[in-house]
């Protein structure tokens, strides 16, 4: 194991009067997870499956030369854990990220001054309305079956009071209420509700909503006292939409980028949030999840094909000729796979959409960026069918295109079992996640 740590940890010795964390040191593994995230104040107020780890931030950002722009850019900003790090490292730091729930909970994140006292009337209100049950009919029919199958009655009707006794109070559009609620309705669900969507048939204990309430709160606000001084709503922004195409983001601005995108067939981030969702009413129904979330994110899915697949000649000739010609061929390949397999999966058609929205996101991060700012990415490889798509080899060739140089590419962890789909789909090929860097 003590081969895997990673030196930079073992030898950070930071000021005490620092922003800056002295994190203990980490296992390579855990770089691109949210394992460590519960022992980070402010990070751990919503722990994303999908988030990477604060140690990969603190990696990425003691390589920060001073002499750039203090500005991080984070363009698939999720829960908002690089934004968050880079205020605690003073640094400015804008991040978009287009799903509405996940917007919200990254925003919470970036408390100001007046954050602990809203906390306080938070609480109050959904203390108040946790003991106010309303109707289930509140929700409309397709939402109302589903939460009753992560729920029981009696709690469904009480975290209901407290939605509407957020709405009564004037808090309901308040991000940090967002989260807390959000929060509390996870941890009251007899199912588990993360990730790649178990729920209902995968059961977890439930927690009463209150318990919930008061851990939560209780964690907040000891980390609010501990980051007291941090002016994290001055120094960072979340951009509610696609980084396609970000104007708000002035050319050369940036220092540094950090993120991580959308693996290739792995997470239906609509999906994932079907729970939120619905409890909050952004959505009813699944055409609606399509509509209002999955058309919004990059179509790393074949959940998420509605529009995109008349439009395969136009993203094609939107990626750089030398990636088009190796992707023509593993398209080729997976047209054939579905045409002879029995579950007809349309993984042909995520290809093109998939890569030309990534290299329009790399576009404007090179633009964005300043010459000499650094460039960090976790991304993961995919087998389709089982034939291998190498991500991460496709994105260092698309930043070379584009013109970023030193781009390197290497293996962070192999992924476990379940993602090594000999069995499924047969391909021989184990799957990674990948550290891509470059510089402008
Ligand atoms: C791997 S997650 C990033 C997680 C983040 N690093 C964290 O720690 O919370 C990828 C994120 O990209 C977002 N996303 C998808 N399409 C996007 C787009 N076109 N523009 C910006 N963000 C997008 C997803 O909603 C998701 O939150």
């Amino acid at each position: 194991m003590a081969d895997r740590m990673l030196p930079l940890f073992a030898d950070l010795r930071l000021d005490s009067s620092s922003p800056r964390r002295n994190y203990s040191p980490v296992s390579k593994e855990r770089l691109p997870t949210n394992t460590t995230t519960y022992r980070h104040p402010v990070h751990r107020w919503f722990n994303f499956i999908a988030g990477f780890s604060p140690e990969f931030m603190q990696i990425c950002l003691d390589q920060l030369d001073g002499k750039l722009p203090r500005v991080l850019l984070d363009p698939f900003a999720g829960c908002a854990t690089a934004l968050v790090s880079a205020c605690q490292y003073g640094l400015e730091a804008v991040g978009c990220e287009p799903h509405p729930i996940l917007t919200k909970i990254g925003r919470a994140k970036l408390p100001g001054p007046d954050t602990a006292k809203r906390l306080w009337q938070i609480e109050v209100a959904i203390a108040a309305g946790l003991d106010r049950p309303q109707s289930l009919e509140l929700l409309s029919k397709s939402p109302q079956k589903f939460l009753s199958s992560l729920f029981s009655r009696p709690i469904l009707e009480s975290l209901l009071g407290a939605r509407e006794s957020l709405r009564q109070r004037d808090l309901f559009d308040n991000d940090l209420a967002f989260l807390v609620l959000s929060k509390v309705v996870d941890k009251s669900s007899h199912s588990q509700t993360d990730g790649i969507y178990k729920a209902p048939a995968s059961r977890k204990v439930a927690i009463d909503p209150l318990k919930a309430l008061r851990q939560i709160v209780t964690a907040i606000r000891e980390d609010l006292d501990e980051v007291r001084g941090i002016p994290f709503d001055k120094l960072a922004r979340i951009i509610e939409k696609s980084s396609e195409r970000i104007p708000e983001v002035a050319d050369g601005s940036v220092g540094i980028v950090v993120t991580s995108p959308p693996y290739l067939n792995n997470f239906d981030f609509a999906e994932m949030t079907r729970m939120f969702l619905y409890f909050w009413g952004i959505a009813n129904s699944w055409g609606e999840i399509t509509d209002k979330v999955r058309a919004k994110l990059v179509v790393n899915t074949t959940t998420a094909l509605k529009g995109h697949k008349e439009k395969q000649d136009q993203y094609r000739i939107e990626i750089p000729s030398r990636v088009q010609e190796h992707l023509s061929d593993l398209v080729s390949q997976l047209a054939v796979q579905r045409r002879i397999r029995a579950g007809k999966k349309e993984y042909d058609f995520l290809v093109y959409p998939y890569f030309a929205q990534i290299t329009a996101v790399l576009r404007e991060c090179y633009r964005c960026m300043a010459n000499g700012a650094a460039f960090h990415m976790m991304v993961a490889d995919a087998a389709l069918y089982g034939i291998h798509i190498s991500a991460p080899q496709f994105i260092r060739d698309i930043l070379e295109e584009i013109g970023f140089r030193n781009v390197t590419c290497s293996l962070v962890r192999t992924r476990g079992y379940r993602w090594i789909l000999e069995k499924r789909d047969g391909s021989k090929q184990g799957l990674g996640e990948y550290h891509i860097a470059a510089i402008k």
